[in-house]
């Protein structure tokens, strides 16, 4: 997600072992393929294995063939297309979400970046923008311009991320799929925000797999919750935070940055239950506190859990 699930925090995700997979944040083509200098930071450190697809988002096919072949040779596992992204400036240039109103452009796009990969190339879709009554007519397009997998957003442009997704969209979309296009992977996303809502969402839907967007960043274990085991404990919980912290508060000349991302930070996380009754400091961290005091909040968490649970930086981060 972009500015959300930086290449630090899916590392971090993935290191915990649960996780299937993951996508980079978005990267706009604009003037040119990006160099691999440029994708390779994008994805961050290699898991090599589990899966890490490098996402694009474009107008047109114009440099989209060339990006997916450097993407391969970057490490991607994969190339996933942005055909959802809801914002005004990106819907207004026509790409993202706009796409969806232009299927041929958006097969023409699948199809290039199909033309140039040595990978997969997957598309990350809504299911529309006012309306779903072209989701058959946009799944015919990614799936004929040679998607190997369509990631469905359950919700349509004009719900931004408010409104509940509609996972008979999902069903539906699966139900073409199958018909038309049984090579093609479905994955269903939208609305996913405990362990069971995973299982119940495969179950409602027939889809093969389900991608889970800000769950992922309030609770990183939900991965190893839906595949059936234990939440965080309070202790695993402090432990990731503090991962997550020192991975952008350490480095010197990162800490304004970082302010903002530690208070996104605290404000989604829920892991390990570590707000359950203390939803005041919460709300203090995020008006009063800066980056120093907001680690050594979660130290405080971690000593509490027990040893083991804190990571010790080496050098406490600047307030
Ligand atoms: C702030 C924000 C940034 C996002 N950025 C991206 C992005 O870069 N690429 C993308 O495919 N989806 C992006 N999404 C959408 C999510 O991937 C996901 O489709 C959406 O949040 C619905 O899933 P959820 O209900 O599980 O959160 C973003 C969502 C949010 C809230």
């Amino acid at each position: 997600m972009d500015g959300i699930t930086d290449a630090a925090f899916r590392s971090l995700v993935l290191d915990l072992g649960d996780a299937g997979g993951a996508v980079t944040e978005f990267l706009r083509l604009t003037t040119g393929a990006p160099g691999t200098r440029v994708l390779r930071r994008e994805l961050g450190p290699p898991h090599p294995s589990i899966p890490v697809g490098l996402q694009v988002m474009a107008p047109g096919p114009e440099w989209v063939a060339e990006t997916a072949a450097r993407a391969g040779e970057a490490g991607a596992s994969f190339l996933d297309l942005n055909f959802g992204c809801p914002v005004k400036r990106v819907f207004n240039r026509c790409a993202g979400s706009a796409l969806l109103a232009h299927p041929d452009r958006l097969r023409a796009i699948v199809a290039a970046a199909v033309s140039g990969a040595a990978i997969p190339v997957t598309a990350k879709i809504r299911a529309g923008i006012e309306d779903d009554g072209r989701l058959e007519e946009v799944l015919d397009a990614a799936a004929s311009g040679g998607a190997a997998a369509i990631l469905l957003h359950a919700r349509l442009r004009v719900d931004s991320y408010a409104a509940p997704a509609r996972w008979e969209r999902i069903a539906r979309a699966s139900a073409f799929l199958r018909a038309r296009h049984p090579g093609v992977a479905l994955v269903g996303n939208g609305g996913v925000e405990r362990a069971a809502d995973a299982r119940r969402m495969r179950e409602e839907t027939g889809c093969d797999a389900v991608l889970l967007g800000r769950a992922a960043f309030s609770d990183p274990f939900l991965f190893r919750e839906i595949r059936g085991g234990p939440p965080a404990s309070l202790a695993e919980a402090a432990a990731f935070a503090l991962r997550y912290l020192d991975a952008f508060l350490l480095p010197p000349g990162t800490v304004r940055a970082g302010t903002g991302k530690a208070k996104q930070f605290v404000r989604c996380y829920r892991a390990g239950g570590i707000f359950e009754g203390r939803e005041g400091e919460r709300a203090r961290l995020l008006s009063e506190a800066g980056p120093a005091a907001i680690r050594a909040w979660f130290a405080a968490r971690a000593a509490e859990a027990g040893p083991g649970a804190a990571p010790v930086a080496e050098e406490a981060p600047r307030a």
